[in-house]
């Protein structure tokens, strides 16, 4: 799924960007707050804004919790919103298990702290209109999603 996660910003009549801090519980979904808000002042239709906070936060508190920093880059089209998370590793082993609802290697910690019951992935792409997930071990997870508007 290489070619998935091609970021083409041609056409894109925004580009937003913010950094991810790994375990920076305090700033957790801060990226996807920010997200939310402009595309509210956007216009964007209120029901896609939902799903795509929804996903967005997701796929932010996973860089936060299960990797070393990453950044969310998102583009606003004519046509669709485009998300991407880019995480500096350490990856995914296996992508269709992890995949699976339920399934998660959160510690109990993060556990107490109400996060690992497994469905942030299943989440993510049940919530977009397109999901694309590439990640290797030992490198990085890169997830890019779209909704039409
Ligand atoms: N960015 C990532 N880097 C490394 N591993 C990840 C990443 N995102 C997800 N994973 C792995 O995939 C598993 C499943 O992720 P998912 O978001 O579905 O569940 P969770 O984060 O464990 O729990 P929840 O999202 O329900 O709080 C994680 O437990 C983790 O092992
Ligand atoms: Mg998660």
């Amino acid at each position: 799924m290489e070619h998935a996660f091609v970021k083409d910003d041609a056409g894109a009549a925004m580009k937003l960007e913010y950094g991810i801090e790994q375990d920076d519980f305090s700033r957790a979904g801060e990226a996807s707050s920010k997200i939310k808000k402009l595309l509210k002042q956007l216009g964007i239709d209120s029901g896609i804004i939902r799903k795509i906070a929804i996903a967005s936060y997701e796929a932010e508190i996973n860089v936060v919790i299960h990797s070393n920093g990453g950044k969310i880059t998102v583009y606003v089209k004519s046509d669709c919103i485009e998300v991407y998370i880019e995480d500096e590793g350490p990856g995914i082993e296996n992508v269709e298990l992890a995949m699976t609802e339920g399934f998660s290697t959160a510690t109990s910690a993060i556990r107490e702290l109400g996060f690992g019951a497994g469905m942030g992935l299943p989440n993510m792409r049940r919530c977009s209109d397109d999901f694309f997930i590439d990640s290797k071990l030992g490198e990085s997870t890169r997830l890019k999603m779209v909704w039409n508007i």
